[in-house]
């Protein structure tokens, strides 16, 4: 018997415009701090913007905004709450700092509840913090959410761009529409990250320079609308959408 949710996901992404998944190979690359500072700066640009934290295992976002004690209204569904003037949704709201225990199959079903359930408005962008490398999660977003387009995100290290590479790769093999990579942390000019994706024909959106001033505007979205790197996001932002 076919899951009954599967076919509610498609339309309650009806008055989204356009979903960008930010994702990589790995972890620690800046996933979460590059999509909250993209959905903000569309937000400032005047778009109608949401912000989905798919990363279960390990959720940042609510980190990054400085916000808790969100609770969702339910109304045929659940309407995501308004943070920073985003519509915002995490796990978090519901498992608050708890651990969630959730595993394979575990994590496959939750997001896809989480997906039949939210009821998305009208909205220019919504923007999805993945959860890193190709999981089952990652594979279920795929096929579940219409309109969605990658942006993957890298570090100037080797061992980070091989896995992206090979996330690359897959993502090309299946068909998947990729936007471009942004090279973030950058420390000094020079790697040939943006040559090796003309080969394998993947657009380099940008580079993000490593940004001192990031950890102390953790939870502070004014404060981090004050740095290098937010500001560079808004330049490279008519790239990405
Ligand atoms: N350009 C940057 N300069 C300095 N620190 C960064 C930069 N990008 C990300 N970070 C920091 O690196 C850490 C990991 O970033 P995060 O967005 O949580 O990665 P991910 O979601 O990929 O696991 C965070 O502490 C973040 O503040
Ligand atoms: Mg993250």
């Amino acid at each position: 018997m076919s899951d009954p949710r599967l076919a509610v996901i498609e339309r309650r992404f009806d008055k989204v415009g356009k979903v960008i998944a930010v994702s990589s190979g790995k972890g620690g690359v800046g996933k979460s701090m590059v999509a909250t500072s993209l959905a903000l700066n569309l937000r400032d640009q005047g778009y109608k913007v949401g912000l989905l934290d798919l990363d279960f295992t390990s959720p940042a976002t609510h980190v990054i905004l400085g916000v808790e004690g969100l609770y969702p209204e339910e109304e045929y569904g659940i309407i995501p709450p308004i943070a920073h003037g985003l519509r915002y949704m995490s796990i978090t709201h519901y498992s608050l700092d708890e651990p969630a225990p959730l595993r394979g199959v575990d994590i496959s079903n939750a997001i896809i509840e989480l997906l039949a359930i939210i009821r998305w408005e009208k909205l220019d962008y919504l923007v999805v913090d993945m959860p890193p490398g190709i999981s089952d999660a990652t594979l279920d977003t795929i096929r579940l959410v219409p309109k969605l387009e990658f942006v993957v995100i890298t570090t100037p290290s080797k061992v980070a761009y091989q896995s992206v590479r090979r996330l690359l790769i897959l993502f090309k093999n299946l068909g998947i529409s990729v936007r471009g990579v942004i090279e973030n942390m950058v420390m000094k000019p020079g790697t040939d990250i943006r040559s090796d994706l003309a080969k394998i024909e993947i657009d380099y959106i940008g580079e993000l320079a490593y940004c001192d001033e990031l950890e102390e505007a953790i939870g502070d979205p004014a404060r981090l609308a004050e740095t290098s790197f937010y500001k560079k996001i808004g330049e490279l932002s008519p790239k990405i959408i």
